[in-house]
């Protein structure tokens, strides 16, 4: 296979403003379709995108035979019906987060997967961002002394009540949006599961969705804590805490693709402590994430997110809700 020839369902803003032109102008794959339930939308973006073919319905773009693999950017009640969908079309699929809002359900993909011979994912760009396999490196080589302890904060502001985001129906709220991310690169960092969690949701009235989330998980090796919100200022980090240098990632999600990303590691002292600044090339995590998916595809290799991680991140984000329900531990062993 020459080229990687992708499809995308829907024309959603990601796909629109960020992977598709991250994918665009490479080596190795291409933009090949587009679909979206309105023909006219679909006609547009692809013209505007310079994108060849153009659909008005999913359905004609999974079944198309000249396209190998699909990204699905659907809202996140959508990830796991068309992703299957596609599978069983014999395409390979690259879903977004949260993959899907049932741990079971996941299952299914991955049955599914198994069945038809394709490659399927969960679209954790981060995990193909040189900052984190930087930071994972780093963590795991043993720099920073015994890790102890783990941070997270990601924040934005949105309250317009059309955004997926804000839709309960559509699996939105602060927990499937953006809480996957302190679980997924704290998974990816430490290499282990946790064992437990308790956690704390403020539910916005109007909206149904949680707009304020902290959880506290207990990892085999270490404590984390993280907050995460729809309605704050945007802020968002990530901090390891070793015994002797504690290591800061400095634009852990929304990584720009005009700057260097950087990494902080901190080596102790309150006052005029010292910093010493990582600095990776740039690069842009969309495209990284395609080249490492579409050369799964190519040379039979991992996909960069596999479905059973997106299992296990699936059952964290639900014990979430679970535990500030109930208010108690949630037991994840
Ligand atoms: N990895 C990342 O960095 C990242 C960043 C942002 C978002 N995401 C994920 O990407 C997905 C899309 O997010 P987004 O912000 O791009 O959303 P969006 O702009 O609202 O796009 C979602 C698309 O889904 C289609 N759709 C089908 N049924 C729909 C329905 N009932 N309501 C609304 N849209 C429907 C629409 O496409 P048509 O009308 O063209 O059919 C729409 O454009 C989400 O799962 C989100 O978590 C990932």
């Amino acid at each position: 296979m020459d080229k990687i020839r992708w499809g995308v369902l829907g024309a959603a803003k990601i796909a629109r403003e960020k992977v598709i032109p991250a994918m665009q102008g490479k080596e190795g794959f291409e933009i090949t379709a587009i679909a979206s339930r309105s023909f006219d939308k679909s006609k547009t973006t692809a013209e505007n995108l310079g994108i060849a073919k153009y659909y008005g319905s999913y359905e004609e773009l999974i079944q198309d035979p000249d396209i190998d693999a699909i990204y699905n950017p659907l809202p996140n009640d959508l990830h796991v019906s068309y992703s299957l969908q596609c599978i069983q079309a014999g395409k390979h699929v690259l879903c977004e987060k949260p993959l899907a809002l049932h741990a079971d359900e996941v299952q299914t993909l991955i049955h599914a997967r198994d069945k038809h011979g394709v490659k399927a994912g969960e679209a954790f760009m981060v995990a193909s961002n040189p900052q984190w396999k930087k930071a994972k490196s780093i963590v795991q080589s043993g720099e920073l002394g015994t890790l102890r302890a783990v941070q997270g904060f990601f924040s934005y502001y949105n309250r317009q009540r059309d955004n997926i985001r804000n839709i309960a129906e559509n699996g939105g709220g602060g927990v499937w949006d953006i809480g996957c991310y302190p679980v997924f690169t704290s998974r990816y960092v430490l290499g282990e599961e946790p064992t437990r969690l308790a956690a704390l949701l403020d539910v916005d009235p109007e909206f149904g969705t949680d707009r304020v989330g902290s959880v506290i998980m207990q990892y085999p090796s270490v404590q984390m804590t993280f907050t995460i919100s729809t309605q704050l200022v945007p802020y968002q980090r990530m901090f390891f805490y070793g015994e002797k240098k504690a290591l800061e990632v400095r634009i852990p999600f929304n990584a720009p693709i005009d700057q260097a990303n950087e990494l902080h590691l901190h080596h102790g002292d309150i006052v005029g402590h010292k910093v010493e600044i990582i600095q990776l090339p740039v690069s842009d995590q969309y495209t990284e994430q395609a080249v490492e998916f579409s050369r799964a595809i190519q040379q039979d290799l991992p996909v960069p997110v596999s479905l059973e991680s997106a299992y296990q991140n699936t059952r964290i984000l639900e014990a979430i809700f679970q535990a500030a329900k109930e208010e108690r531990w949630i037991n994840l062993t």
